[in-house]
């Protein structure tokens, strides 16, 4: 079987657009693949963070992954913290990472450039050593996320080769190892629709976890009568009808493809039923259609989270087995870099 992982960062609320860019998309690879999916708790401590909060954000992350259809029968879920390997691989990766590269990411420029160099840890430098680490380990062959972390998974490829290229092959052969390649090259699964969710209230920025207005996003926990009035007062326009794809509206295409992956419906059914109608009876629409998507995950999750016998074994059990195919990855990677091993 071919191998798929993603995760999500426990900081904040997963709002719609971690779940439509990415988690939706991971529950229908469950059954062709094989597939582990981790919380990565050490990517959330790249900028400041509320000590008081992680544990429970972490928590509070794997029961959303399950709510919203993880199927722990077919997919492994577990801590990134609990697998040693990620930050073991990270050091053995970040010799072999040009500074170049990492100096060149956006996600770094946009977020080093708001806290200012003295704030910034080295750490949120080196984060896409640890993305590409997380996936390496683990010789996945895709990766599903949002279009916001393709350059993360540009960078991971790159990696990859260079590193097969420096000690895979017939040197690691000589070094006494099975000689090849070290990793396999993953690539990303960015979906269609939804991959890059904008802000309720400008259709030109992203919807994200950091912005400092919970109007701007739906979380998935966000009960009925906050969804209600979230879309009762996002941005719109005052152009006639309603139409995808215009980009002088950006926040109607936006709009539009949110109510066409949560009710289900396709593009052209959706252009049809929406074309001639305004902006009120469209938010009552999308509304319903938000509240009718979100509810049943919302009963899972309290479900799932109040049966924290439940989650710990769940994360235990995927924490042993990510561990037991990691553990290979690291020791043929100290065995081709030349390591005395016990
Ligand atoms: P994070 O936690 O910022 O986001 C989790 C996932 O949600 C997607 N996403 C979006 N998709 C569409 N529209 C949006 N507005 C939107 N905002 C976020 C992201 O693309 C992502 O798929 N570095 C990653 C986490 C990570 C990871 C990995 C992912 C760490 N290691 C290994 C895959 C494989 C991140 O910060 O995602």
């Amino acid at each position: 079987k071919r191998r798929i992982v993603s995760g999500v960062q426990p900081t904040g609320s997963i709002h719609l657009g971690n779940y439509l860019g990415a988690i939706k998309n991971w529950i229908s690879l469950q059954d062709t693949y094989d597939t582990l999916f981790f919380i990565v708790d050490l990517h959330a401590i790249t900028l400041p963070y509320d000590t008081q909060q992680l544990h429970k954000a972490t928590r509070d992350t794997a029961a959303i992954y399950l709510a919203c259809g993880v199927d722990t029968s077919k997919a492994s879920v577990f801590v990134q913290s609990h697998v040693r390997a990620h930050v073991e691989l990270m050091w053995l990766l970040s010799s072999a990472t040009p500074i170049g590269w990492l100096n060149r990411m956006i996600q770094f420029k946009e977020k080093s450039r708001k806290a200012g160099d003295e704030n910034v840890g080295v750490a949120l430098l080196t984060y896409p050593v640890l993305m590409a680490s997380d996936i390496l380990l683990y010789q996945s062959d895709y990766v599903p996320v949002g279009e916001d972390q393709k350059q993360h998974l540009e960078l991971t490829r790159e990696l990859a080769e260079r590193v097969n290229y420096l000690y895979g092959g017939r040197k690691w052969k000589k070094l006494g190892g099975r000689g090849g390649v070290i990793f396999k090259v993953p690539e990303p699964l960015i979906p269609p629709a939804g991959a890059r969710v904008m802000s309720l209230t400008d259709g030109l920025s992203k919807m994200s976890k950091s912005a400092p207005s919970d109007q701007s996003r739906i979380n998935l926990l966000d009960p009925k009568d906050v969804i209600a009035n979230k879309i009762k007062r996002c941005k719109t326009d005052s152009f006639p009808g309603l139409e995808f794809d215009n980009p002088e509206r950006p926040e109607c295409n936006n709009l539009l493809t949110i109510y066409q992956l949560v009710s289900g419906k396709g593009k052209e059914d959706v252009k049809q039923e929406c074309e001639n109608m305004n902006w009120g009876s469209f938010k009552i629409l999308l509304t319903d259609a938000l509240v009718d998507h979100l509810h049943p995950i919302q009963v899972r999750y309290n479900e799932i989270i109040s049966d924290s016998a439940f989650l710990d074994e769940v994360l235990a059990d995927g924490a042993r087995k990510a561990s037991s195919i990691a553990d290979v990855t690291v020791n043929n990677l100290y065995q081709a870099m030349g390591f005395l091993r016990r």
